[in-house]
């Protein structure tokens, strides 16, 4: 008789978990206490003069037989302009700290050919310089992220360089700039004091960075009228944190807490790569569940890194007027067999593309401090949005992420409730879905969505807190496996499809396919 009853309490238990794993997942939006704006700038993007990052990427040149607009390829600039691209962070990256802006401008034959010494030890022909920078910013409709020479420059050439770009005087560098083809002056948004200076910038003590970092910041002046003051304001960005020792963010905001007149930032940096372990040698392709788990369980260690750096600003600058600027994030994986491992090539699946949607969310969801982010990188380098080979081109399934979270950008974000549930595998828990609500800035109410299980549909059951809800229409992005890829031999396999769904007897219920990413409208 006992043993019946546990029997059936058994038999129960297990229903109840059966009709509990089924029932959807209820996501309510609370569309009348909005949050704060989601700033356009983290969908930016990174290009550093690295592997075919620029060469061949960007940058075909003028006589190139692959169609281009003054040398820059016009199939990217046209896939470019699709994902709204707001900013490019150039021209690195390790890179940047050996960078003598000089050597990339005037007239092609006569431009020095040195070496990039960081990537690959090749030839840097600086055909792609300042101009070609600029020129090529205009062609996307981006806005200009410059990280300055710290490491091997001068705040004199830093000066100079921006005096170069911005000067509206008929200063001789100003002239130079109009002899080179652009009379105005650029507008640039962003200044990167330096690039990991506690690595590949020079190794340097947190308090040497800070005692430098204070000279390119007094000395390198925006002179550009248009961005004398105001919203318009360049953007200083201090080097922060690695994401293992925090001393650099602590000697800067310390710094600043105590700066004087003199000298000021608005954003100090994160980066932080998805690894798997250094150096890097997971698999971009033919991994397994494992593989996948670990790398999203990583990733998702971005949340605690934004929150610790958010803690160590909030001692020092409790009123939020620094931001932070996680301006190189990303999946890091084994380079693509046969190619140059300094060049850091590798495909990109399905995986990464989710992977980039967690990330995206977490900056969203640290929108209050988060304002500018850059995924590394923009072309054939880490996770790019796009690969080329000679004239071929395709567009990686991260690219569709961006694509998507294009109602995202500068939309205001909704307080978001729901559980997430769990997906796990092995010795991993993870969250089963994913999601942040916004206000576009076309006044539609957004949802986006993730659903990390590789296995199961995932079934989303969006609401508004106090009103019902009538359709839920966007684009979803799936594909057949955990490591589906797009290639030039096929190179829509991983594609968005459109996703609708119709409310009925009082309920919207949306069914993510397994591992997918999914952005849709909410309609009352
Ligand atoms: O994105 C590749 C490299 O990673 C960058 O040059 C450097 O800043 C980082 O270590």
């Amino acid at each position: 008789m006992i043993g019946g009853l546990r029997r059936l309490l058994a038999l129960a238990a297990a229903f109840a978990a059966t009709a509990a794993a089924a029932a959807p997942t209820l996501v309510t939006v609370d569309p009348a206490h909005p949050g704060p704006r989601i700033e356009r700038d983290i969908f930016g993007q990174f290009a550093e003069h690295l592997g075919t990052g620029i060469y061949g990427g960007v940058w075909v040149g003028r006589d190139s037989p692959i169609p281009n607009v003054r040398g820059i390829r016009s199939d990217l600039v046209a896939a470019l302009k699709a994902i709204r691209v707001p900013n490019v962070r150039w021209p690195g990256g390790c890179f940047a700290d050996e960078y003598h802006w000089q050597s990339g401008v005037g007239p092609a034959a006569k431009r020095p050919v040195g070496v990039n010494s960081n990537w690959g030890g090749v030839v840097e022909p600086n055909a792609f310089g300042t101009d070609e920078y600029m020129d090529f910013l205009g062609q996307i409709g981006a806005e200009a992220y410059l990280s300055v020479n710290l490491g091997t420059g001068t705040p004199r050439e830093a000066a100079e360089w921006f005096e170069y770009m911005t000067s509206p005087l008929a200063t001789t560098l100003a002239k130079a700039r109009a002899a080179n083809g652009h009379a105005a002056p650029y507008a640039v948004k962003y200044i990167g004091l330096g690039n990991e200076n506690w690595g590949c910038g020079g190794a340097m003590s947190p308090d040497h960075y800070v005692e430098q970092m204070k000279l390119y910041s007094r000395f390198t002046h925006n002179l550009n009228p248009a961005q004398a003051a105001g919203d318009k304001a360049m953007k200083r960005i201090a080097v922060g944190w690695d994401g293992q020792q925090s001393d650099y963010t602590e000697a800067v905001m310390k710094a600043w807490r105590d700066k004087t007149w003199s000298w000021d930032i608005e954003r100090v940096s994160l980066h932080n790569y998805t690894v798997g372990g250094w150096p890097p040698r997971r698999l971009a392709t033919g991994f397994d569940e494992g593989d996948y788990a670990g790398l999203l369980r990583e990733t998702l260690g971005m949340e605690g890194l934004l929150a610790r750096q958010s803690a160590i600003m909030d001692r020092y600058d409790p009123g939020k007027k620094l931001m932070i600027a996680v301006d190189e994030w990303g999946i890091w994986l084994a380079p693509t067999a046969g190619t140059n491992p300094g060049f850091l090539q590798q495909q990109n699946s399905m995986r990464d593309a989710i992977l980039a949607a967690l990330n995206l969310d977490v900056f969203m969801r640290h929108a209050d401090r988060v304002r500018l982010a850059n995924i590394a990188q923009m072309v054939n380098v880490l996770q790019a949005m796009i690969l080329t080979d000679g004239p071929k081109m395709v567009l990686t399934p991260t690219y569709h992420v961006y694509r998507l979270y294009r109602p995202l950008q500068d939309a205001t974000r909704l307080p978001v409730r729901f559980d997430p549930g769990t997906y796990r595998h092995g010795d991993v828990t993870l969250p089963r879905v994913d999601a942040v609500a916004a206000r576009g800035t076309d006044g539609r109410l957004w949802l986006a969505l993730v659903n990390l299980d590789p296995n199961q549909p995932a079934e989303v059951e969006p609401a508004l807190a106090g009103a019902p809800l009538r359709s839920a229409v966007g684009e979803v992005l799936t594909a057949a496996r955990i490591d589906s890829v797009n290639s030039f031999a096929d190179p829509k396999a991983v594609a968005p499809q459109p996703i609708a769904a119709q409310a009925s007897g009082g309920r919207l219920v949306l069914r993510l396919p397994p591992k997918s990413v999914a952005v849709v409208a909410l309609e009352r």
